[in-house]
């Protein structure tokens, strides 16, 4: 089954919005399979962010990262990838639509509360980069419900 990663940024943990993040997803019908809260070091966010490292906004974004803890989570499900990017919405608020999680809840670029891996590639890189310890196993009996 797809996987994904989901981190909530600093901005999105101080200013409450991580219950309500956790719930779209779990409303969705995803499976929550790795959850931890975490304060990452430098070196360890521009491994995160390694392929934007030439861009302007890189040094800005990284400071942002390392600001305080983040909740770092591992979602599944069917086309969680993709669908994952839905409920989040386009990386600039400003263009989100209004129901998408950056749409609802956050204005400028710089701080818009969430981070969802953009392929299933990128995500099992993101996966093993964030839990290397391993992520649980379980499934739900659930599931026949909701395919
Ligand atoms: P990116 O991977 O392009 O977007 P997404 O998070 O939607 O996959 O960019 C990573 C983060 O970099 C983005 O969430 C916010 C930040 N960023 C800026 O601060 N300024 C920018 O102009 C862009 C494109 C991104």
């Amino acid at each position: 089954m797809e996987q994904t990663f989901i981190m909530i940024k600093p901005d999105g943990v101080q200013r409450g919005l991580v219950g309500e993040i956790i719930k779209r997803f779990e409303n969705k019908g995803f499976y929550l399979k790795g959850l931890k809260m975490v304060t990452v070091e430098r070196s360890f966010a521009e491994k995160h962010y390694e392929d934007l490292a030439a861009k302007p906004f890189f040094p800005g974004l990284v400071d942002y990262i390392i600001s305080g803890p983040v909740v770092a989570m591992v979602w599944e499900g069917k086309g969680v990838v993709l669908t994952g990017r839905k409920i989040i919405g386009a990386t600039n608020p400003a263009e989100s639509a209004p129901g998408t999680i950056r749409g609802d809840y956050a204005i400028v670029v710089g701080r818009n509360i969430i981070h969802g891996s953009d392929a299933v590639e990128s995500a099992r890189k993101e996966i093993a980069l964030w839990f290397p310890e391993g992520i649980s196993g379980w499934q739900s009996s659930a599931h026949s419900w909701i395919y």
